[in-house]
């Protein structure tokens, strides 16, 4: 495949959604390549069925491995139909999250174990893994406290406090998958300002793949 494979990942509130679609605009005004910008399930019909299933208030009774299962059957789907014809036509495809999450979230989030998770998404990706994965790096505690809307930790419900724990085992998991694969996985110190983390994305990129710009 000729074209490049980017994600994005970190923890909720990181900043990947704002930060992938200003990403995507500079690169386009400063390169002749074409951009995909994408997320999973990525519009993808089968793959949202997929994840109307794994959030749906009625499936309380969802285990654990089984909603590892679709995310890996969602995922699958999405890079089929949509990921890898855009590499064959030689895009640069940027994608908000990918196999990382799963590990982070499913692995060491719900505690399934980052090798098991692995394992049925290695089934789902086979090849493909992207070039570069940008981890932008930010305390759980302050990821939460910006999608709470600004509101300080101590004034979020107990249900969201109870979240912390469970999004500081997702932290340290990407912190470990950094240090696992330090040639694919680039931080960022998404505590900065938002233009800081965008010029730290686009001068990442810049150095990897120098020819794509002008
Ligand atoms: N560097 C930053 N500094 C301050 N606020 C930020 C920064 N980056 C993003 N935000 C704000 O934090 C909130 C969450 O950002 P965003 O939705 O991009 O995060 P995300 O990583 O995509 O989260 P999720 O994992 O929940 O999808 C938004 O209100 C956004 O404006
Ligand atoms: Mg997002």
């Amino acid at each position: 495949m000729s074209g490049i494979f980017i994600t994005i990942e970190g923890p909720d509130g990181a900043g990947k959604s704002t930060v992938i679609k200003k990403l995507a605009q500079k690169i386009s005004e400063n390169s002749s390549v074409q951009v995909l910008l994408t997320r999973e399930p990525g519009g993808i019909d089968i793959s949202e069925a997929i994840r109307d299933i794994i959030l749906s208030p009625k499936n309380i009774a969802m285990d654990e491995r089984t909603e590892a299962l679709l995310y890996a059957a969602a995922r699958r789907q999405h890079l089929v139909q949509k990921v890898e014809p855009a590499l064959k036509e030689g895009k640069l495809v940027l994608c908000d999250r990918f196999v990382d999450s799963s590990l982070a979230y499913q692995g060491a989030g719900r505690e399934i174990g980052m090798e098991a998770i692995w394992s049925i998404n290695q089934f789902a990706i086979e090849e493909t893994m992207p070039e570069l994965t940008l981890y932008l790096d930010i305390d759980a505690k302050i990821g939460l406290e910006r999608i709470n809307q600004g509101r300080k930790f101590e004034e979020l419900d107990r249900l969201d406090q109870e979240g912390l724990v469970f999004h500081e085992r997702v932290r340290a998991a990407y912190l470990e998958l950094l240090l696992k694969y330090p040639e694919r996985i680039q931080k960022v110190d998404a505590s900065k300002s938002i233009e800081t983390v965008i010029d730290a994305c686009y001068n990442l990129i810049k150095d990897k793949f120098p020819n794509l710009f002008n």
